[in-house]
């Protein structure tokens, strides 16, 4: 059976590790010029719902740098759409893919199709989950700390990538705090579920953004309402307000402070321009590593 990355639940903390460690040596290497052609021959299929820019684009970079090369489609066109059944979709696709990404709506689909893929299965983002935003994150916050034992302070949506990097978090002891409004806290099942399998998690929940950054080593955040929330985008406008990363609630957090956000940003909504385009901030090293670890999750999971 092959290895998939439905969820960082896939993974035991010591694999985690082992993904950082080898993202980090193949970033090096790159920049030395070093280009290792670990998969010749070998084929990325991208199955997407939603657009990207940084996960698309970097997973396929990563393969053409290791000597692969990737088809995207999307799943429209693989005939998700009711032209055939996931199984049958799933069986065909993975006989002619070495890995596949894919980004949807649903983490079931993905869950789903892991079932029956013969090929690792990369979660690429779902409502639920964004493992590998949360894996990127790490190997940043380990280059500009040394470490992974920070205070991340995620100001903003209890979405994707707060909950994918909570479990970051129970899964390397880092503290995480979710500072959010009322109402759009991470999900009490979700909450449960992690306490469970990390009874020692360091993960709390706060509607105080101001006294959450006090002790922050990284203020994080993310967009107000996510793809397929748009909709909804005017009421969380207005329910986010207080949430917003600027200047004043910069000035709250130690001075040696990291702002991190894993893009695309809506400036002016979860975060001013002075935020994100700051001496604080690491949002472009953060984009530019997702290519570095998609080369060392490839290195993993194949
Ligand atoms: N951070 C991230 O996943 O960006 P994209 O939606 O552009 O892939
Ligand atoms: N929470 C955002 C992340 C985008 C990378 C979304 O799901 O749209």
């Amino acid at each position: 059976m092959p290895r998939h990355l439905t969820s960082l639940y896939d993974l035991t903390p010591a694999e985690l590790l082992e993904i950082l460690k080898l993202a980090a040596d193949l970033k090096r290497r790159h920049r030395d010029g070093d280009r290792p052609q670990m998969f010749p021959g070998r084929v990325l299929v991208q199955l997407f719902e939603k657009p990207s820019l940084r996960t698309r684009n970097s997973f396929e970079a990563a393969m053409a740098n290791l000597g692969g090369s990737g088809l995207f489609l999307t799943t429209a066109d693989a005939g998700l759409n009711g032209r055939e059944s996931l199984n049958d979709v799933a069986r065909v696709i993975s006989s002619y893919a070495d890995v596949i990404t894919m980004r949807t709506f649903s983490q079931q689909l993905i869950d789903d199709f892991s079932e029956i893929s013969t090929c690792p299965i990369i979660n690429a983002l779902s409502d639920d989950r964004h493992p590998c935003q949360a894996l990127t994150d790490l190997l940043t916050i380990q280059e500009t700390f040394g470490h992974t034992n920070v205070h991340l302070v995620f100001v903003g949506d209890g979405n994707n990538v707060a909950m994918s990097l909570a479990i970051a978090a129970a899964m390397t002891g880092m503290k995480f705090t979710l500072a959010v409004p009322s109402g759009f806290e991470m999900p009490a099942d979700f909450m449960t579920d992690l306490l469970r399998r990390y009874p020692d998690a360091k993960v709390s929940q706060t509607d105080n953004p101001q006294e959450a950054v006090s002790t922050a080593d990284v203020v994080y955040t993310d967009v107000w309402a996510s793809m397929g929330q748009e909709e909804e985008a005017e009421r969380r406008k207005k329910a986010f307000g207080a949430f917003q990363v600027n200047k004043e609630l910069m000035a709250c957090a130690p001075g040696t402070v990291k702002f991190m956000h894993d893009l695309p940003a809506k400036r002016g909504l979860e975060v001013t321009d002075d935020v994100m385009d700051g001496e604080s901030s690491i949002v472009f090293q953060q984009a530019e590593n997702r290519m570095h670890l998609a080369r060392g999750l490839f290195a993993w999971i194949m």
